[in-house]
């Protein structure tokens, strides 16, 4: 089972939400992005978003298409990604821009895809470079795995918190090669939510309710985390 690395055993403080439909639980999450954005634009004069990648995000990020919102103040990063080309259509970012980014005026240099092209090891030295000067997080997005992990922190796999960001190999989630943001830094955050959906997750919420440390475990904002379910039973 993971290994902590250099991170301290906080105690994950978790909050669970269930929604009726996807339609309730696209909305909620909507609603809650736009809150974050605004609260931390009010206070900060800008909004930091760490996307999460796979299939549940899609249906949101496609609600955030249509928004219209002061994108001059957001900046985007991604929890991973895999090591595919650019335009594969695997990427987390491609699936980002195509949903979302690329119909919305964030400023091209406010937009941090991870280089996942240039392979695992630089693309993740990269990454953290990029990371190196960003404060805490205002909202990280995060999916969860049937398997119960979540960016690319996979059950059995050390993860190096030394970096912000770190290459991933033999992910049993395909491609073997990743890239992903360490549980450490995704924990510095100020709000971090996760989207569970599909029956297929069930085992991995049983799991993570019943205190088996699954890498979603790993994520421990001082805040606490909110974990958004549909069609899962909570
Ligand atoms: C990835 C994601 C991964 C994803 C979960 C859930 O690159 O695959 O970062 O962590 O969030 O595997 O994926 P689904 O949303 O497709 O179920």
């Amino acid at each position: 089972m993971m290994q902590n690395t250099n991170q301290e055993n906080t105690k994950q403080i978790s909050r669970w939400h269930t929604f009726q439909t996807q339609d309730e639980i696209n909305q909620a999450a909507l609603n809650r992005i736009l809150a974050a954005a605004q609260q931390a634009i009010s206070e900060r004069g800008s909004f930091s978003i760490v996307l999460a990648g796979g299939s549940t995000p899609k249906s949101v990020y496609a609600l955030l298409k249509d928004v219209d919102a002061d994108w001059s103040k957001w900046h985007i990063f991604h929890n991973d990604d895999r090591c595919l080309p650019v335009n594969d259509v695997e990427r987390n970012s491609l699936m980002a821009r195509t949903a979302w980014l690329d119909h919305v005026a964030i400023p091209a240099y406010q937009i941090h895809d991870i280089p996942a092209e240039l392979g695992n090891v630089e693309g993740a030295k990269a990454y953290a470079n990029t990371l190196a000067g960003v404060p805490i997080f205002d909202l990280v997005l995060l999916g969860l795995g049937e398997d119960g992990h979540t960016a690319s922190l996979f059950p059995g796999q050390l993860v190096d918190n030394s970096a912000d960001a770190v290459p991933v190999f033999d992910a049993p989630k395909p491609p073997a090669n990743r890239i992903t943001i360490s549980q450490q830094r995704l924990s510095n955050a100020r709000e971090v939510l996760f989207l569970v959906t599909g029956a297929g997750k069930q085992d991995a919420v049983n799991d993570w309710r019943n205190g088996v440390s699954i890498p979603a475990t790993l994520i421990t904002p001082k805040n606490g985390v909110d974990v958004y379910c549909y069609g899962v039973n909570i």
